[in-house]
């Protein structure tokens, strides 16, 4: 079940997150796909909800023609339709639980901007859509702006996931979105949490560790343990598996531990019965 009650404190079962931020290339899609393989890997049925025109969670769960996609969601006003969106993923169904997906398309850049023309639901299109939706888990890959695609997604989301990498001027990214997450918190009333700050492909670096340093001077305790730059990240995103599904060698068994204290960090805290449905 995917909508509760605030005062059904015992009944704690879903999780909405967004992954952010407004810089390009930082690894929201790939923490995405990551959480989604700790998920897969723990029997937890998800939902990833791809809002990035470029449609890379969408091609890294094995989907490149969706029958519905989800611009559907966004065109109206629509309660619980992401539900009827969502089509089941490519992932290996025998040793895990296989996410569904709301894919993307690359009309999302266009309706960005009819966005702007609705005065009334411009901001809660998608929370209307993901209202009743039958998902423990919803995952929500942003695109790398802070328009209204990324909006929504805040404001459907409990909690907000900031990815970054260790880079140089990442904190000063990430301070920004923490920024815009606040406003949207301030306008919804059970607030919007923020989940922590994933730091992803740190390197063996000096220049990688000075700025993770940097981040964690900034930050504090919100920064997240870091998920390491491995050629098995990327390879399980290009042949459309989850990690966790990778053959066993050492850099995929250390990512994938990494993706599932990512995940137990973020959400398995939080909602016990997302810990493990095996
Ligand atoms: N930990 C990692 N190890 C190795 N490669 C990685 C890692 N994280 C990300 N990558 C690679 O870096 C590239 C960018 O990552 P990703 O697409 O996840 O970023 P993004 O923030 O979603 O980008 P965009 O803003 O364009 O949506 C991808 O090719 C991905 O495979
Ligand atoms: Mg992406």
């Amino acid at each position: 079940m995917c909508v509760v009650s605030a005062h059904l404190a015992t009944v704690q079962v879903v999780a909405v997150i967004a992954l952010v931020n407004q810089k390009g290339g930082v690894g929201k899609t790939t923490t995405t796909l990551g959480l989604a393989s700790a998920a897969w890997a723990r029997r937890v049925p998800s939902l990833v909800v791809d809002l990035d025109p470029q449609g890379n969670a969408t091609t890294g769960l094995g989907i490149w023609e969706a029958a519905t996609n989800v611009d559907e969601a966004l065109a109206t006003d629509r309660p619980g339709i992401a539900d009827t969106l969502a089509v089941s993923s490519a992932w290996p169904p025998d040793q895990g639980t296989a996410p569904r997906v709301v894919a993307s398309t690359t009309a999302l850049a266009a309706r960005e901007r009819q966005l702007l023309s609705d005065p009334v639901g411009a901001q809660d299109r998608l929370r209307l859509a993901l209202s009743g939706c039958d998902n423990d888990l919803v995952l929500i890959d942003c695109p790398p702006s802070l328009g209204l695609l990324t909006i929504n997604a805040l404001f459907a989301a409990d909690k907000a996931l900031v990815v970054t990498e260790p880079s140089a001027w990442a904190s000063d990214g990430v301070s920004e979105i923490m920024g815009t997450i606040e406003r949207v918190a301030a306008r919804k009333p059970l607030g919007l949490e923020v989940a922590g700050v994933a730091v992803n492909r740190l390197a063996r670096t000096r220049d990688s560790r000075y700025w993770n340093e940097q981040l964690i001077t900034d930050h504090g305790a919100l920064i997240l343990p870091p998920v390491r730059l491995r050629a098995a990240v990327a390879e399980a995103a290009a042949q459309s598996l989850p990690i966790h599904a990778l053959p066993p060698r050492k850099g995929a068994a250390e990512a994938c531990a990494e993706f599932d204290q990512l995940y137990d960090l973020v959400i398995a805290s939080s909602a016990p019965n997302l810990a493990d449905q095996d």
